[in-house]
């Protein structure tokens, strides 16, 4: 069982720019369209929990919904989600441990946590067992921050590094408790 961050981030730790794009984060150079160890990820996961706002990101691409894997979007003021996906995304509020006890519950034990702000009340909560961040070598000076403050500091151990395209590094880290 492991609540699990994947995440793209500017060498300055931000995961949006200050206009809320994401552009930025596809912009090196890949001509052989390499996915970046994506697709062995989502292979690992059971189920995602993302943050309204990412949901609602991911909403305004211009493509098909992209994810196979259950997705439990966090909100307390979405009421409903769109038919076209009302079988592959649910909505979920309360308490994280509860949530995550929920869906252990339900089979779904690996989880992919996505979006800032739930990504921190994770970490806020030591929930997070593991963090995959590729940095992405732009300094964007401001935007959505993937952390912020936390209670008391949360060590980790750090399990692998790939360099991808000569231009970005992913990191993996595992909670040391
Ligand atoms: N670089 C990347 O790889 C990457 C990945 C994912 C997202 N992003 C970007 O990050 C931005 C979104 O991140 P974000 O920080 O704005 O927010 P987020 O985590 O996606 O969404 C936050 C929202 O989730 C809801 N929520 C409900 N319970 C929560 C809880 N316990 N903890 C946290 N949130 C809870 C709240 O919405 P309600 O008001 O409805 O309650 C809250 O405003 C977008 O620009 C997206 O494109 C980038």
């Amino acid at each position: 069982m492991a609540n699990i961050v994947y995440i793209g981030a500017s060498l300055d730790g931000f995961i949006a720019d200050k206009n809320n794009r994401i552009d930025w984060l596809h912009e090196i150079p890949n001509p052989a369209g390499l996915d970046l160890g994506f697709a062995d990820f989502m292979a690992r996961i059971d189920a995602i929990i993302m943050g309204r706002n990412t949901f609602e990101t991911i909403q305004g691409f211009d493509c098909e919904w992209p994810y196979k894997k259950p997705v439990f979007v966090l909100s307390n003021t979405l009421k409903t989600v769109p038919k076209s996906i009302a079988d592959k995304v649910s909505l979920v509020r309360g308490e994280l441990t509860d949530i995550v006890e929920q869906l252990a519950q339900l089979g779904y034990q690996n989880l992919y946590i996505d979006g800032g702000k739930t990504i921190q009340s994770f970490l806020q909560q030591d929930l997070i067992d593991e963090l995959i961040i590729t940095t992405i070598p732009i300094l964007l000076g401001g935007g959505v921050p993937l952390f912020t403050e936390l209670n008391a500091p949360l060590k980790f151990k750090h399990v692998n590094a790939i360099r991808y395209l000569d231009y970005v590094v992913k990191n993996h880290y595992i909670r040391e408790r």
